[in-house]
């Protein structure tokens, strides 16, 4: 048996349903005339043994309640947009859900982090049909959704790629570099949404 016990099926269920929800928010907003929500979204369920690695790390017991409870990321969505402000429409239509909470929030966009790193991260408590690890009907579940632009997410997985390259000759250049990527792809996305604001005067 691993990390998530008798609730990993469960996961899988609830990232479907989330998902399903997230592509109705953005159906409503297509068929409002509004422009799509998101380019693409993209889920996984933490691996039992990644899931396992990250509880040892962060000290807690390997039981499903720390998987469940202490870790709140087994779930993970990921919103990529075309726009900044999608992803303020996106956390606005979030907020307004009945079907989830929103119990912390880190806006690594208004502060970057000092790599570059940009990306909004929420954690969402999401009431579903299934049994929790608390034993509770209805069940209530956590998820990581992270929003970013195109842009965003094109620096991200480069930075992630090179964190696996441990034998780069001048990490201090290259750091440097990555973050000056990051500010310029930054600037773009101000520019791209200043471009979308011109089209958008003319209807
Ligand atoms: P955990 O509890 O270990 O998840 O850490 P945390 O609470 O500090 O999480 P944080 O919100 O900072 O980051 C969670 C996730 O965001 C990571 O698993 C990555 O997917 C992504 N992330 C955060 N920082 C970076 C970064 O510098 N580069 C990249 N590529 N991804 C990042
Ligand atoms: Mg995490």
């Amino acid at each position: 048996m691993n990390i998530y016990g008798n609730y990993e099926q469960s996961l899988h269920k609830v990232m479907d349903q989330l998902l399903h929800n997230i592509q109705e928010l953005n159906e409503d907003e297509v068929n409002h005339h509004h422009p799509k929500l998101y380019e693409h979204l993209i889920s996984r369920v933490k691996t039992p043994a990644s899931m396992t690695e990250k509880c040892q790390r962060k000290g807690y017991p390997v039981t499903t309640e720390s998987a469940l409870r202490n870790c709140k990321d087994a779930i993970g969505v990921r919103i990529v947009c075309n726009f900044i402000d999608d992803i303020d429409r996106c956390l606005t239509l979030l907020r307004q859900s009945d079907w989830c909470d929103i119990v912390k929030e880190k806006d690594y966009i208004t502060n970057a982090k000092p790599n570059g790193y940009r990306s909004y991260h929420v954690i969402l408590n999401v009431t579903t049909p299934y049994k929790d690890v608390d034993g509770n009907v209805p069940g209530h579940y956590y998820a990581e959704i992270q929003l970013r632009t195109i842009a965003m997410d094109s620096w991200a997985s480069l930075e992630h790629e090179m964190k696996y390259k441990h034998h780069i000759k001048n990490p201090e250049r290259i750091g440097k570099e990555l973050k000056r990527c990051a500010d310029q792809l930054a600037s773009c996305d101000v520019q791209m949404q200043t471009i979308r604001q011109l089209i958008n005067e003319h209807d």
